[in-house]
């Protein structure tokens, strides 16, 4: 775990079949949440790195994130699972 200015980061061993909310949750990680179904977007997270050891987006994220914003990464930390294992990096950014 490290601090950089405000920011706590922490590494964890990506689980397959778990979202990245979960993986917060069993962490320890302050991470904003609210409905855990794809409305409040509180979860919204950037993924910086590994985008590609996700599961596609839901129909729910679809719905509630902006094209732009996936163009920029965006995801829902309570829809998005990890596929495989590898190195992804995410950041919560809430809309408040
Ligand atoms: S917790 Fe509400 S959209 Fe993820």
């Amino acid at each position: 775990m490290k601090l950089k200015g405000n920011t706590i980061e922490k590494m964890v061993v990506p689980e397959p079949g778990k979202t990245i909310l979960q993986h917060a949750k069993d962490h320890e990680i302050d991470w904003q949440h609210m409905c855990k179904r794809g409305t409040c977007a509180r979860c919204r997270c950037q993924v910086l790195e590994g985008a590609e050891f996700l599961e596609e987006p839901t129909e729910a994220e679809h719905k509630r994130l902006d094209p732009e914003e996936f163009d920029e990464g965006f995801r829902l930390g309570c829809q998005a699972l990890v596929k495989t294992s590898g190195i992804i990096s995410a950041r919560n950014k809430t809309y408040f």
